[in-house]
């Protein structure tokens, strides 16, 4: 396995479609298994396949804590039916420090595939509910800073550009 490199936001790549998976075969186990090491390297609860520059439609979970995972890997996931309304903070490892409220559905029912192609479908709520919007949003291009207004998202270009210039001098 192998650690795999997050794309910072504004990369293209992070803006861009991902495609359905449709070969459930040794490389996209693969891929799965090293983007579970990535997540849980960063350290991180999601990871989609297009923040390691990957357009595949694939999604690592991880809500739970560590004496009590809940890996959820997630090929192809989709949200079938959604209710209810949350506004909790969110972060996105794609988006280093950085966290804003995000209104989402409170409750959400999710369809996708497993590594082997079966067809899962279960409600999530709480954080794995956000969980699985955020990624899924990762997976159509879209960013949880996408979802800020237009007043907010210009405070959020101009904090994350002192976030970056930080860091380049701490190089
Ligand atoms: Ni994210």
């Amino acid at each position: 396995m192998a650690l795999l490199q997050i794309q910072h936001y504004p990369e293209v790549v992070l803006t861009e479609t991902s495609v359905p998976v449709t070969e459930f075969d040794a490389d996209l186990r693969t891929l799965a298994a090293n983007m579970v090491e990535t997540m849980y390297a960063a350290p991180g609860v999601g990871l989609a396949a297009p923040q390691v520059a990957v357009l595949k439609r694939l999604v690592v979970i991880d809500c739970g804590d560590k004496e009590d995972p809940k890996l959820v890997v997630a090929v192809n996931p989709e949200i079938i039916e959604r209710d209810g309304e949350s506004y909790e903070e969110e972060g996105c490892l794609s988006v280093p420090d950085y966290y804003a409220c995000i209104k989402r559905s409170e409750r959400v029912r999710v369809r996708f595939q497993n590594l082997q192609g079966e067809v899962i479908e279960f409600n999530a709520e709480g954080l794995l509910a956000i969980c699985f919007q955020h990624e899924i949003d990762h997976l159509d291009g879209k960013l949880f800073v996408d979802r800020l207004s237009s007043l907010k998202k210009g405070i959020f270009r101009k904090k994350y550009q002192k976030i970056m210039e930080q860091q380049q001098e701490q190089l």
